[in-house]
C-alpha cells in the first residue's frame, strides 16, 4: 500500500493505488477544497507534489486540458485524477478551509447588504419624481415617435 506523506502538516496515511488522493485525504477528514465534487472540472483541487513524482499516475485528458502539459515544471496536480503505486509526498497548504469559510461569508454578506429593501425602492421612486418635476420644459424625453405604419401603399412583389 502506497503511503501518503501531507505537507506542511507532516501527517502520513496509506491509500490503495485506485483510490484518488483527494478522496483519501476525505476519508481521513482532510480538506480539499473542490467545487466540482471530483469530475475535473473545477481545478480548485490542486496540490504539489513535492517527492514521489515517478510513482504517481500519468494526469488523464480532463486535467491536461484544466491544468496544461506543465507538470514537469510546476509539480502541480489534480487531487481528484491523482492516484500513486508508491509512496509520495505531497503539499496542501494552499487549502485552508478556515479562510475559505470566511471568504464565502464575506461574499455572502455583502450581497446582503447590497440588497435593496423596500424602503430604498420607495426612496428611489421619490427622487425619481422630483427629478422629473425639476426637469427644465422641452427636454422631456419621449417626444419622439415611431413612424406610423402605412397601410395606404401596397407592399411591392417580387417579381
Ligand atoms: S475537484 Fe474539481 S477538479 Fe478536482
Amino acid at each position: 500500500m502506497p503511503k501518503l506523506t501531507i505537507l506542511p502538516e507532516g501527517k502520513t496515511i496509506f491509500l490503495s493505488e485506485e483510490t484518488p488522493v483527494m478522496e483519501a485525504l476525505r476519508d481521513e477528514e482532510i480538506y480539499i477544497k473542490s467545487s466540482c465534487g471530483g469530475v475535473a472540472s473545477c481545478s480548485d483541487c490542486v496540490i504539489k507534489v513535492v517527492e514521489g513524482a515517478d510513482h504517481c499516475n500519468p494526469p488523464p485528458f480532463e486535467e491536461t486540458r484544466l491544468l496544461g502539459n506543465v507538470f514537469h515544471i510546476t509539480k502541480e496536480r489534480l487531487s481528484c485524477q491523482l492516484k500513486c503505486h508508491g509512496d509520495i509526498t505531497i503539499d496542501i497548504s494552499r487549502h485552508d478551509k478556515a479562510a475559505d469559510e470566511s471568504k464565502l461569508q464575506n461574499k455572502t454578506s455583502s450581497f446582503v447588504t447590497k440588497r435593496r429593501t423596500k424602503d430604498d425602492v420607495s426612496k428611489i421612486k421619490e427622487e425619481r419624481q422630483i427629478e422629473k418635476e425639476n426637469r427644465p420644459e422641452g427636454k422631456e424625453g419621449g417626444k419622439r415617435r415611431p413612424r406610423p405604419f402605412r397601410t395606404d401603399t401596397p407592399p411591392k412583389r417580387r417579381s
